[in-house]
């Protein structure tokens, strides 16, 4: 399963990049609208970090003007993956952007039915949102199963993106669903390591090292 944080602070990225487990980058309007930098210099210097997809959203909601923005944002670098939102012109925009070979990572999917055809439309990763579903009452990763079933009715290549996650359960029901990636925050990301018997049980070992008086490197 790949690894992605959803997060327009460029530290975090940084900093999370350096472990290893980091395979990309999710952005939206609101995060990029918390980063005070402009957007061109925000996906810049992101790509400059990752290796990996890094999600930059188009605004505009009508196919011409979607066109023109993901012309700009995909000059950015190679890894740069155009988000569209699940609406008809965005669907079309993906369609477009795919046939010319350019990574689109199609957002605010609630249903089985969109997910569809975002698959359909040819989107390189479908961003179903699971918190926000689990917010209104709805079952989140009821979805990310449904859509991960009707995927694996077909030869798509569309990727499952596991968005709007909010705890460690997500993401480890997702991996169990076989969706390719979690989109996750950096908070998230860092939870995943944690468990209170790893840090009892290393310090016990670390306390009787110390009596025992031994160094390894002498
Ligand atoms: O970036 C899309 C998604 O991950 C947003 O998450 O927490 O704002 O619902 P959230």
């Amino acid at each position: 399963m790949k690894f992605f944080i959803d997060t327009a602070d460029t530290d975090e990225i940084k900093d999370l990049a350096a472990t290893g487990m980091v395979d990309g980058v999710t952005t939206n309007p609101s995060l990029a609208a918390t980063s005070g930098k402009s957007f061109i210099e925000l996906i810049t210097e992101i790509c400059a970090v990752v290796d990996g997809p890094v999600s930059a959203e188009v605004t505009a909601t009508d196919f011409p003007t979607m066109m023109k923005e993901a012309e700009v944002l995909r000059k950015i670098a190679d890894n740069v993956a155009i988000k569209v939102p699940l609406i008809p012109d965005g669907l079309k925009a993906c369609k477009a952007l795919t046939d010319d070979g350019t990574m689109v990572n199609v957002t605010l999917c609630f249903s089985p039915a969109q997910a569809l055809l975002t698959a359909k439309a040819g989107a390189t990763f479908v961003s179903p949102f699971v918190g926000r579903l689990d917010d209104i009452g709805a079952d989140g990763m009821g979805l990310i199963d449904e859509i991960c079933n009707i995927y694996a009715n077909y030869d798509y290549e569309t990727e499952v993106l596991v968005a709007s996650i909010r705890s460690p359960m997500h993401v480890v029901e997702a991996a169990r669903m076989g969706a390719h990636v979690a989109t996750m925050p950096p908070k998230t990301l860092r939870q995943l390591y944690q468990h209170p018997l790893t840090d009892k049980g290393l310090k016990a070992f670390l306390d009787d090292w110390t009596k025992s008086g031994q160094s390894i490197l002498g």
